[in-house]
C-alpha cells in the first residue's frame, strides 16, 4: 500500500509492502536524478541479514554505525559526517538509512546537516521504524540530559517499509514495536475487539495512515502532531534512566507501553476521564501482549526530573492526555499529583 505525506513540493510516498526495498533504484532515479553515489548507513549485523540486498543503480558505499540507542550520540554523528566527507559525498548524492529507529534518526540528522542537507531515503527495518520513527522527518540524537534533544525536521525523498524484513526481527524487538501501534490504536479510539486477530500488516497500515495524515497536517508539531507523543513523556524519562543500566534494559516501544498505561491513570486522577479509559488502555496493551507495568526500581523523583526536561515541557510537566473531547497536550500539572500517580502505578505490580 502507498501512503503520501502531503507537504507540497516536499511530499513523498511511504510504501508499505513485502519487497518495498526493491523500489530504491526507481525512487532515486525519479527523485534524485543527478545523484552519482549512494551512501548506505546501517549496522554491521543488519548487513549480514539474508534480505540485505539493495540495488540503487549507482555507486554505493556502506557505513556502519552502532546498534540501538548507542547510534544516537554526538560521537556517532561526528564519525558519520566525517565519513561522508571522506567519501566526497556531494549535494547531488543520496544517504540511504537502513535500520531501526535509532539508525534512521541518526542517518536522517546527518543527511539534514551535511552540506546543509543532502537527499535521504529511509528504509526502516524495525517495527518501530516502520510505524513511526522513519516517517515524518524527525531526525536527531540524544544528549546525556535527555532523548532527542538535538535534531531537525528533515523530510526524506521516500520511505520504503519492507514488511518482509520484519520476519527476521527478534521477538522482543517486534513486540516492542507494538508499543507505537498501541499508541495509534488508542489515539484513534478503535474498538479493542477489532484488535484481536488483526494482522501485523493491517496494524502497520493503520499506524502509517495515522502518522502520514498527522504529519501532512502539522509537519513541525505546532498543533496536532504533538498527539503522536502520547505516552512518550514518561517513556523518554524511563529510557533515559534505563540507559544507565545498559543499552538493552528497555526498548523504546516497551517504554511507550508503560507510558500509555500511566497516561490513562494520570488522566483519570485529573478527572479528565473515568476508570473505563484505564481499563480500555490496559485491554489494548494486553491484547497486543505488551507489559504496561512500571517496574519499582525507577525512582519517582528521578523520573519527575527527567520528565521536566522533555521537549514538550516548558519548564514544567507536559503530557498528552485523554479527555472528554479527545486527546490534547496538558501542561502545568502539579508535580505532587504526577508523583502520587507514579507511586500508585508502581504499587500495581
Ligand atoms: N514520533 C512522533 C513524531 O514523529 O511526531
Amino acid at each position: 500500500m502507498n501512503f503520501t505525506v502531503e507537504l507540497a513540493e516536499r511530499s513523498y510516498d511511504v510504501v508499505v509492502r513485502d519487497g518495498a526495498r526493491d523500489q530504491l533504484a526507481a525512487l532515486i532515479a525519479e527523485r534524485a536524478p543527478r545523484a552519482k553515489s549512494v551512501v548506505v548507513v546501517t549496522s554491521a549485523s543488519l548487513a549480514q541479514q539474508p534480505w540485505f540486498t539493495l540495488t540503487s543503480g549507482l555507486e554505493e558505499f556502506t557505513l556502519f554505525v552502532p546498534e540501538g540507542e548507542s547510534a544516537k550520540t554526538m560521537t556517532a554523528l561526528d564519525e558519520l559526517l566525517e565519513a561522508f566527507a571522506d567519501r566526497r559525498l556531494s549535494r547531488d548524492d543520496v544517504v540511504v538509512a537502513v535500520g531501526g529507529g535509532a539508525i534512521t534518526d541518526l542517518a536522517g540528522f546527518a543527511a539534514a546537516t551535511y552540506l546543509r542537507g543532502v537527499a535521504l531515503v529511509q528504509i526502516p527495518t524495525s517495527l518501530v521504524g516502520q510505524v513511526d520513527a522513519a516517517i515524518g522527518g524527525k531526525t536527531g540524537v540524544n544528549l546525556a540530559a535527555g532523548k532527542n534533544l538535538v535534531g531537525a525536521f528533515y523530510q526524506p525523498l521516500g520511505v520504503l517499509c519492507d514488511t518482509s524484513v520484519l520476519a527476521t526481527l527478534a521477538s522482543r524487538e517486534r513486540l516492542s514495536g507494538l508499543g507505537e501501534v498501541a499508541k495509534c490504536w488508542l489515539l484513534e479510539n478503535r474498538n479493542v475487539e477489532r484488535l484481536r486477530g488483526a494482522s501485523l500488516d493491517s496494524l502497520i497500515e493503520m499506524a502509517v495512515g495515522l502518522k502520514v495524515a498527522i504529519v501532512g497536517a502539522d509537519e513541525r508539531e505546532g498543533s496536532s502532531r504533538v498527539l503522536l507523543n502520547y505516552g512518550h513523556t514518561l517513556a523518554h524519562a524511563l529510557e533515559k534512566l534505563a540507559l544507565r543500566r545498559g543499552p538493552d534494559e528497555l526498548r523504546h516501544g516497551e517504554a511507550v507501553a508503560i507510558g500509555l498505561a500511566f497516561a490513562a491513570r494520570l488522566a483519570c486522577a485529573l478527572d479528565r476521564v473515568g476508570d473505563d479509559e484505564v481499563k480500555y488502555h490496559d485491554a489494548v496493551l494486553a491484547t497486543l501482549e505488551l507489559d504496561g507495568r512500571l517496574p519499582r526500581h525507577y525512582d519517582t523523583d528521578e523520573l519527575l526530573e527527567a520528565m521536566t526536561f522533555d521537549k514538550k515541557a516548558r519548564h514544567d510537566l507536559g503530557f498528552v492526555l485523554a479527555g472528554v473531547d479527545g486527546y490534547s497536550l496538558v501542561t502545568g500539572i502539579d508535580r505532587a499529583v504526577v508523583a502520587d500517580v507514579l507511586e500508585r502505578f508502581k504499587g500495581e505490580l
